[in-house]
């Protein structure tokens, strides 16, 4: 049975009060600033995010599902499958993390503005993978200069320097499947952004995990059943369950939800003998 941490009983979507936590300064360390937030079971969940030295590299991914797996229905709309816990939850991972990630598919479908806005701490640089730019500029992200926005295109679709709106576009090199993400954390880390937040979609989240380019994985499992729609994780057919993926979890209550995070990072560790 994996740990359970259950952060149900933290006020739910209501924006922190002044003086609450400064997500951001766990990363420098200020783990006490989480202590004295009167709900232990963040440090939990957190702490072990924050870890380690500023510059630690660590890619999280992030997907709230319904039970029968999918992410939105099949014409896009996926507001609001999980609950108010895990939107707070998210800022909170926003905040605690230099880029968040998506698709181009979930910024044609839900034009999200990706910054922190239910919990105290700076946006995150956004970062938008369109290799064949599909977006025109119009969506939030290219509007708004709350937070600098990176465009990753497919080389030969754009060159440095340029701009789209606010946004800066960079080209990458395409590889077999599309933009290798490992190429994608080589390149954000050259740029001072070490730890990434994969927030959606399903499409985008499941290139990282297939390239091995996750730490963890959370899934956030809604109790809500929609029959059809886009999926989660969708990786290579297997033919054995031995060829499944089989992490290390830990579970997390959020209020209806449950969250389940996949450690890849400790299924490494135990593979080289650390562990
Ligand atoms: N429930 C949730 O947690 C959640 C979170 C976010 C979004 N959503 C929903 O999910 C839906 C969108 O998800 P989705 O799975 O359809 O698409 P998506 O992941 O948002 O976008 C996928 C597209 O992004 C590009 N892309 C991503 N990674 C790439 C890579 N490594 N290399 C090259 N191109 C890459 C490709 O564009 P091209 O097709 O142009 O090659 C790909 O088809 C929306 O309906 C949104 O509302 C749900």
């Amino acid at each position: 049975m994996p740990p359970e941490i259950d952060v149900t009983a933290h006020p739910s979507a209501e924006p922190e009060p002044a003086g609450g936590v400064q997500w951001q300064a766990l990363l420098d360390g200020d783990i006490e600033a989480l202590a004295q937030w009167p709900h232990d079971p963040l440090v939990s969940l957190y702490g072990p995010l924050c870890a380690g030295p500023r510059d630690r590299p660590l890619v999280v991914g992030h997907l709230a599902q319904s039970l029968d797996g999918r992410i939105a229905t099949a014409s896009g709309i996926s507001r609001w499958l999980s609950g108010a816990e895990d939107l707070l939850h998210t800022h909170r991972m926003r905040a605690i993390s230099d880029a968040v990630l998506v698709g181009v598919n979930t910024v044609l479908h839900d034009d999200p503005q990706l910054t922190v806005r239910l919990c105290l701490g700076r946006h995150p640089v956004r970062v938008v993978i369109d290799p064949e730019r599909r977006l025109d500029g119009t969506q939030r992200v290219f509007m708004d200069d709350v937070a600098p926005t990176l465009l990753l295109v497919a080389a030969g679709f754009g060159h440095e320097g340029e701009r789209l709106g606010h946004a800066q576009v960079v080209p990458i090199e395409r590889g077999a499947c599309g933009l290798d993400p490992r190429e994608i954390c080589r390149v954000l880390a050259q740029r001072g952004l070490h730890r990434l937040l994969v927030e959606g979609g399903g499409i985008t989240v499941s290139r990282f995990l297939d390239a091995g380019a996750l730490h963890r994985l959370q899934v956030t499992v809604a109790p809500v059943i929609l029959g059809s729609g886009r999926p989660a994780i969708t990786l290579p057919e297997i033919s054995d369950l031995e060829q499944s993926l089989r992490p290390r979890t830990r579970r997390v209550m959020l209020g209806e939800d449950v969250m389940i995070e996949c450690d890849f990072e400790a299924v490494d560790a135990v593979q080289a003998g650390d562990g």
